[in-house]
């Protein structure tokens, strides 16, 4: 039996990064007999504003039933101006299939890379743990008298002990997988005397279920400034779904920009959703300038989901290579210098990095990260 990916790429540079994702991916699968199938979906803003579909009536369930994985570009459309699609399409997902871990690696795949002075490598390599689930992310709230002059609108963030013990286990249980000492909650207990009181609380439960890892609970304003000032003190950053948010950014930012940020929405043993943390990128979509490694190592981590570890390692020592001597796109230019290619030629040079390693004995890479569904 195949396992199914559901391949939704979505707006924007979504398709542009997609059919480079999958492309390799296919190859991989080939080379190395992983029985992998793609399946296209066209959920995106075009659909959306044809006939109104998000999603369509029984599309979790056949997800649940017959896929693996999701496999997602991007959702974003100026034509959406209030992302009502983003909610139905991709958090959707995030919630109805309790993907309750979002992954997201931050790690610099090349010294060049790095906006920090003296921080290379070494220093820049954290994983952010974000949970998924909840948070001010629920849609919880309302409005009253809107549009008036006495107008109120309230969003209620979400912290259930559940919810917050889980994705805490996730981070040690991420740490653990990955040799790595320290994780780091932050939170805004200081003023979130609720909320954020009972992340403090659960933490430390759980940080006391895993003495050999080094804990520690922050606030995110001071984490955020000491991110760029010592990355390298930070191994997994577990937190709220928005703060999560916005570190991630942050993380890219850090690590080569958005063009290079994976992730995954993961919800361990069951179909997950594996994407770049970038979005549409309306600004440049259809003049094949989108960097599609975000993609590409996205792709990486569904591998790993998928138990095939050793082609994760191989897909990801491939963009490595490519960034330190290969094409790359504009976004790249100023780190990297130039030329700038276009998204096709990486795809292609990638692609034949692919065809060599593949031919190589499995496991012959020396790097390592493990999601949380493959311990
Ligand atoms: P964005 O990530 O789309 O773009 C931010 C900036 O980064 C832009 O200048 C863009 O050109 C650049 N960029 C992003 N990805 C790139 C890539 N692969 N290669 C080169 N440059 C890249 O964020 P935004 O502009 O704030 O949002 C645009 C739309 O995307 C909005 O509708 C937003 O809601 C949506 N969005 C969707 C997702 C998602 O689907 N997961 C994530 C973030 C934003
Ligand atoms: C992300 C995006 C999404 C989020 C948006 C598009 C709903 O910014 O995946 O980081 O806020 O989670
Ligand atoms: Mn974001």
């Amino acid at each position: 039996m195949p396992q199914r990916i559901a391949v939704i790429p979505g707006d924007g540079i979504g398709p542009e990064v997609a059919s480079v994702g999958v492309r390799l991916l296919s190859r991989i699968a080939e080379l190395r007999g992983l029985g992998l199938q793609f399946d296209w979906f066209d959920f995106g803003a075009e659909r959306y504003l044809l006939d109104g579909t998000v999603l369509p009536d029984g599309f979790m369930d056949t997800l649940r039933r017959d896929y693996a994985a999701v496999y997602f570009g991007a959702v974003g459309d100026p034509r959406v101006p209030g992302n009502e699609h983003a909610k139905g399409i991709l958090l959707a997902m995030r919630f109805e299939l309790d993907l309750y871990i979002n992954l997201r690696p931050c790690q610099l795949l090349d010294d060049r890379l790095s906006p920090l002075k003296g921080k290379g490598r070494r220093e820049l390599d954290f994983v952010v743990v974000r949970e998924n689930t909840e948070g001010l992310y629920t849609g919880t709230g309302g409005t009253f008298k809107k549009g008036t002059p006495d107008e109120i609108a309230q969003e209620v963030e979400i912290n259930t002990r559940k919810g917050v013990e889980r994705i805490c286990e996730a981070a040690f249980a991420v740490a653990e997988a990955n040799g790595k000492k320290r994780v780091c909650m932050t939170d805004k207990a200081n003023v979130l005397l609720h909320g954020h009181g009972l992340w403090r609380r659960v933490f430390a439960e759980v940080a006391g279920r895993h003495p050999k890892i080094e804990a520690r609970a922050m606030f995110v304003d001071a984490l955020a400034m000491d991110l760029v000032r010592q990355p390298e003190a930070y191994d997994v950053i577990v937190t709220n779904n928005l703060f999560g948010d916005i570190l991630t950014d942050l993380g890219a930012a850090l690590t080569g920009g958005l063009g290079i940020a994976a992730s995954g929405n993961i919800h361990p043993g069951q179909v997950s959703l594996f994407e770049p943390v970038h979005g549409s990128a309306p600004d440049i979509a259809g003049q094949g300038k989108a960097n599609p490694l975000a993609m590409v190592l996205s792709g990486a981590l569904m591998l790993e989901h998928l138990g095939h570890a050793a082609e994760a390692r191989l897909l990801e020592d491939a963009v490595r290579e490519q960034v330190a001597e290969g094409a790359h796109t504009p976004d790249l230019v100023p780190m990297l210098g130039g030329p700038a290619s276009t998204t096709e030629q990486v795809g292609n040079e990638l692609l034949g990095r692919i065809e060599r390693a593949a031919t190589q004995p499995a496991g012959a890479s020396a790097s390592a990260r493990r999601s949380p569904a493959a311990s």
